[in-house]
């Protein structure tokens, strides 16, 4: 990990240049939550979408889907979320605060007492009420996973698809967990979104399709502008792992905050379709019509988180330099990821014709490329502005465009500039895009 690169940094340009704010600051902030703002959230949907290309467009073995966030409260029974999906707490008897077993040590983490109440298990899960009863008949949870969804409709999408096994149901959504100690921005949330696969796979090839999601997963994050080094593979101890998986390997990542997990692909057997066909009655068993079997598939889960990737995505390209004697921060996001590819900039704004013409270039290069047209600076400024958000290409009107018709062209990482007819434009900008 490049050393320069400190959370304090990425948090504060988050801040400085819309990408993140925190959620509610206007009253003081809701604890770790936060929001996306104009261009982190079109660098949130370049992951979605560069996801869903990769695992569902560019494959012929996925489909998709997208459940409701509140399903049915016996879900969270037949998962098992209701009676295991929580953390083991302790109370300090001296400062009253309040921690999970795990991080402790044997002293308080706050005061330094060694004097705890007995660990008692917390359920993650959030609870709401449905309709106008609140009592336990109205109880539903806010979906901790959105894997459920995509276990409950397997008989749904295999009777509307006429899939054959190996085939797998991705979805993106968010969930929802009452984290006790969060924080790190916006590596750990109460409300957060996944992007999660559930591969369905004769028991027997379960073994390899773990490794083959591992593979793939892995260099999706390197295709997308990872380095190689700041990503690692850790595989699950029998301990660690969930009570649905029999193995499970994270990827992780290097953060400032030390390597953390940005994802987790696990191997849930059959758990999952047994439990919901024994709690619901309904059969969902997949049946193959050559030997004339029935039985449960095995499942693959490559499951990560769109928040995570996001903020391992921005630290990786974050980037400092030495120009002229002054400090550069540009965002080295991939061509794919980031938010604005070109911005079209005028030298003078006070000459008409220069603002005219600027205008029409970005109103025909919006057709194909995320493009924005900017004059509230200085051109110095707009450039640091633009690298400062990772826009590919800076394109500058000046008067000498009106004669020539020509438009100077700067690339953001080397900083390199063309000058090029405005008529060529397009073309030019499309063929440095595909190289
Ligand atoms: N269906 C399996 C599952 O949910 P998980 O390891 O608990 O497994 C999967 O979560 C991914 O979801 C994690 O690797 C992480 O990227 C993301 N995730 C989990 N909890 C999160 C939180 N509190 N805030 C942000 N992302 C989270």
């Amino acid at each position: 990990m490049d050393k320069s690169v400190t959370m304090d940094k990425i948090v504060s340009l988050c801040k400085r240049r819309g990408f993140i704010f925190q959620s509610s600051e206007v009253y003081g902030g809701l604890a770790n939550a936060w929001d996306y703002g104009p261009l982190g959230v079109e660098l949130k949907r370049n992951v979605k979408n560069a996801w869903w290309k990769s695992v569902v467009h560019e494959r012929d073995d996925m489909v998709g889907l997208d459940a409701s966030i509140l399903m049915h409260p016996q879900t969270w029974k037949a998962s098992g979320h209701a009676d295991n999906f929580t953390d083991t707490l302790v109370d300090c008897k001296k400062c009253k605060k309040r921690f999970r077993v795990d991080q402790i040590g044997n002293k308080c983490p706050h005061c330094g007492a060694k004097d705890f109440t007995e660990g008692r298990a917390f359920n993650l899960m959030l609870k709401t009420h449905l309709g106008a009863m609140t009592d336990s008949s109205s109880e539903v949870f806010f979906r901790p996973e959105t894997a459920q969804g995509i276990f409950v409709n397997f008989r749904n999408v295999l009777d509307a698809t006429s899939r054959k096994l190996p085939f797998g149901i991705a979805q993106i959504g968010k969930a929802f967990r009452n984290e006790v100690t969060a924080g790190n921005f916006t590596f750990r949330m109460r409300e957060f979104e996944q992007m999660e696969i559930e591969y369905f796979v004769l028991p027997e090839e379960a073994k390899a399709s773990h490794k083959e999601w591992i593979d793939a997963r892995f260099q999706w994050y390197q295709n997308l502008g990872i380095k190689k080094e700041n990503l690692k593979l850790r595989k699950h101890g029998k301990e660690e792992l969930a009570h649905y998986a029999q193995g499970c390997t994270d990827i992780e990542y290097n953060f400032p905050f030390g390597w953390s997990e940005l994802e987790g692909i696990a191997n849930r057997t059959d758990f999952d379709l047994k439990q919901h066909s024994e709690f619901s009655g309904t059969d969902l068993r997949y049946h193959d019509k050559v030997t004339n079997k029935k039985f449960y598939p095995y499942v693959i889960e490559p499951s990560g988180g769109v928040d995570r990737a996001t903020l391992a995505f921005l630290v990786d390209a974050y980037h400092e330099e030495e120009v002229e004697g002054r400090l550069r921060v540009v965002l080295r996001l991939s061509r794919e990821l980031a938010p604005i590819k070109v911005a079209v900039l005028p030298l003078l704004k006070k000459n008409t014709e220069v603002v005219a013409l600027a205008k029409k270039l970005k109103a025909d290069l919006i057709k194909v490329f995320p493009t924005v047209y900017d004059d509230t600076a200085s051109i110095g400024k707009l450039y640091r502005r633009q690298d400062e958000v990772g826009t590919f290409f800076c394109v500058t009107v000046d008067v000498n465009s009106l004669e020539d018709k020509k438009v100077t062209v700067r690339f953001r990482d080397t900083m390199q500039q063309d000058r090029v007819a405005v008529d060529k434009l397009k073309i030019y900008l499309t063929e440095k895009f595909s190289n």
